[in-house]
């Protein structure tokens, strides 16, 4: 299988597998089709933690992006890959003293989440917030995906948002408001409904400078239509040009999400009854969206027909370390397995879990590769 030019085989002969692939090329078209299709001013801030590889997130800050980021050490590379401070927004429901300082120090949008967080950030200085609102619409492809609505830790109601807002008017700088309903969403409907919330307090607070829509634009990973870009730009535009405010976006997985690839080699083949494992040598802790989310990737193999149902799990010493039922040609020991759009929460939510070094990472871009990330050693892995 080629990508970008590029014989995955090969770059598994050479690294070894489980490996990472990143399109480099495939990244700069996902982030290009989108930038263009928001028709007003805003700020794509690409969302860190669903692939925060350096050379990546340097890559997209010459293009143009910010960076939404969840600690100081995102705050760290955000600067270090030459983002402006000013399209760098932190992002999280408990930020420590520290992710707190490093992004004031830098000037970066500080999203709070609530009023002793907001106590926590008077004590180190005067900051650039905006308020994150729980609008009560919450939206998402698994329970644990969603991050508005009943019983979530995110944001604040509405009317406290509001209070809060105008509390801190005379201490902090008020930039605005943000909101993030959830991840991998497919439709237009719960952005428009959290936008149309988030303007009217705007306008109940006079003027903002920034509304914040958060990430959450879905990808097909099996046969799911594609998101509606083109209806979900024009609600979000219209709203934050109603009000003059910049409109921020922290997509993630649809900048990166399809790009990635993991490159994994059967291990066994072991049938027992009527059932048949395909054991790989990826597991859950190379790739943890099987069993965290019952998250279903495609997987290509270089084999012909005919198809037989495999059951496909990892090494790992765990029932749910299972990435499902698969029709595959037939495999065997040392064949390559490739598990596709990897490239959101993919590595970033990699363990050592069963004593297992994290694996290679390997950067494709027209007919070229790249080491971005050596798999880990014995040292590095155990010893730290
Ligand atoms: N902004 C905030 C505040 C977020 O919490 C997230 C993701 C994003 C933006 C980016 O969301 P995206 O555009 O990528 O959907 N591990 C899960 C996804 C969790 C997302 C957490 N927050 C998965 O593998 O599907």
């Amino acid at each position: 299988m080629k990508v970008s030019g590029v014989d995955l085989g090969a770059i598994a002969e050479e690294f070894g597998t489980p490996t990472y692939i990143i399109d480099f090329k495939r990244v700069r078209k996902n982030y290009m089709r989108l930038d263009k299709a928001l028709n007003c001013p805003h700020v794509i801030a690409y969302a860190y933690k669903a692939n925060y590889e350096p050379q990546l997130v340097r890559m997209l800050a010459l293009m143009g992006s910010g960076a939404t980021v969840p600690s100081a050490y995102g705050v760290m590379l955000a600067m270090w890959a030459g983002v402006p401070p000013e399209k760098v927004v932190l992002v999280g429901p408990s930020p420590s003293r520290q992710d707190l300082e490093e992004a004031v120090m830098y000037k970066a949008l500080i999203s709070v989440e609530s009023e002793s967080e907001v106590e926590a950030l008077g004590r180190i200085g005067k900051a650039r917030v905006m308020i994150r609102v729980n609008t009560g619409v919450g939206a998402g492809a698994h329970p644990s995906l969603i991050t508005g609505g009943q019983k979530t830790k995110f944001g604040l109601p509405p009317s406290r948002a509001l209070s809060l807002a105008r509390f801190l008017g005379s201490t902090m700088e008020v930039e605005g408001f943000h909101t993030h309903i959830g991840s991998q969403i497919l439709s237009a409907e719960p952005f428009k409904k959290a936008v149309e919330l988030l303007t009217k307090l705007a306008r109940d607070l006079g003027k903002v400078n920034v509304i914040d829509m958060g990430g959450g634009l879905g990808i097909p990973y099996l046969n799911e239509k594609k998101f509606p870009l083109e209806e979900y730009s024009q609600v979000v535009c219209r709203a934050s040009e109603n009000i003059g405010a910049l409109l921020v976006i922290e997509s993630g997985r649809y900048i990166v999400g399809d790009a990635g690839y993991l490159l994994t080699r059967v291990n066994y083949v072991k049938e027992v009854g009527k059932e048949k494992w395909l054991l790989i040598d990826a597991g859950m802790n190379d790739f943890l969206r099987p069993a965290l989310y019952n998250a279903k990737h495609r997987i290509t193999v270089d084999k012909e027909k005919p198809k037989e149902k495999y059951l496909v799990a990892g090494p790992i010493c765990e029932s749910a370390d299972l990435f499902g039922e698969y029709d595959l040609p037939k495999l065997g020991e040392g064949d390559l397995v490739v598990i596709r759009d990897v490239g959101a929460y993919g590595f970033s939510m990699a363990s050592r879990y069963n004593l297992r070094p994290l694996p290679a990472v390997v950067a494709v871009d027209n007919g070229k590769y790249n080491l971005l990330r050596e798999r880990e050693n014995f040292g590095r892995a155990i010893f730290g």
